[in-house]
């Protein structure tokens, strides 16, 4: 690897938007850690990013484990001179009441969903800060950072934190050549709801609808994402109809609510 090689850490780079993410880089020749609980799916991913151009390596961490993030930085600054970028991406999802969801469930969607970000800007800020070709964060929240749908408490407290890290970040790294982009789509097909873990099936189902109907993919959210770390755009909220929800729901908070609230029926948010 040249000193001119751009290098990333990716988590959650074994699947839908995190491995978009590492194929995008990889056509324009970065280096990848590829950072996954799924060994073998991060694997399937560097497979596909040298066919695009890229190299790297398979890193297998838990994002809720503290303890690996730091043996993964000791480990990434023996092999690169510097990192250029750190996409906080690996995510779970899920959806129950409160008072219904389990309080073990919220604890592991704001350990992975939420921490995952803390641990990974607390531990390689630093470096990146180091970089004098300036460097850059990507942050995966959600349009749940923002929407407040019912049912989705658990994930939609973690993507707000995401979201409130990132704002701070950037403005706390913006003099530090440190751009962070925040990422805030609506739906699009992936394997999230594998692992997801909802109270009622209906839940689910409302899930899978919203997978179903979405036009947008992986790919399209991973674009949005590189052009703006290209532009050290901070906030990318997509598609439009996620756009109009952000700004209604800024101009009219509680209108909004009241509208959400008449679209929610035994346990389900009908949208
Ligand atoms: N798919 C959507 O509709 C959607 C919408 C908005 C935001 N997001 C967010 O996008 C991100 C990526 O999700 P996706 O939709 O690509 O789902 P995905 O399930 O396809 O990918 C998530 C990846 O995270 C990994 N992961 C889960 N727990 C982990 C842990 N403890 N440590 C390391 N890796 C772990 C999984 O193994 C998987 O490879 C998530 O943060 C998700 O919340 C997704």
């Amino acid at each position: 690897m040249s000193d001119a090689t751009r290098t990333a850490i990716v988590t959650g780079g074994a699947s839908g938007l995190g491995r978009a993410i590492c194929q995008r880089l990889a056509r324009d020749g970065w280096h990848i850690a590829i950072c996954d609980v799924n060994e073998q799916g991060a694997q399937e991913t560097l497979d596909l990013v040298r066919q695009q151009g890229g190299d790297g390596c398979v890193e297998q961490l838990d994002v809720t484990d503290f303890a690996a993030w730091q043996a993964l930085r000791d480990r990434l600054r023996n092999q690169w001179k510097q990192l250029d970028l750190l996409v906080n991406n690996a995510g779970v999802a899920g959806a129950g009441e409160v008072g219904e969801y389990p309080i073990e469930d919220w604890h592991w969607m704001i350990d992975v969903n939420l921490w995952n970000g803390i641990y990974g800007c607390h531990t390689f800020v630093p470096w990146l800060k180091e970089n004098p070709r300036g460097a850059h964060i990507i942050n995966t929240a959600s349009a749940a950072s923002f929407g407040s749908l019912p049912t989705m408490a658990a994930y939609n407290v973690t993507k707000a934190g995401m979201l409130a890290l990132s704002e701070t970040l950037y403005a706390e790294l913006k003099n530090a050549g440190v751009g962070v982009t925040v990422l805030c789509p609506a739906f699009f097909r992936t394997n999230l709801l594998n692992q997801a873990r909802f109270v009622r099936e209906e839940q689910r189902e409302m899930g899978e609808k919203g997978f179903a109907t979405s036009k947008m993919t992986a790919d399209d959210v991973a674009d949005a994402a590189i052009r703006a770390m290209q532009k050290k755009q901070l906030y990318v909220v997509m598609p439009r109809q996620a756009r109009v929800h952000w700004y209604m729901k800024r101009l009219m908070p509680t209108r909004v609510l009241n509208r959400i609230a008449s679209a929610f029926r035994d346990g389900v948010i009908r949208i």
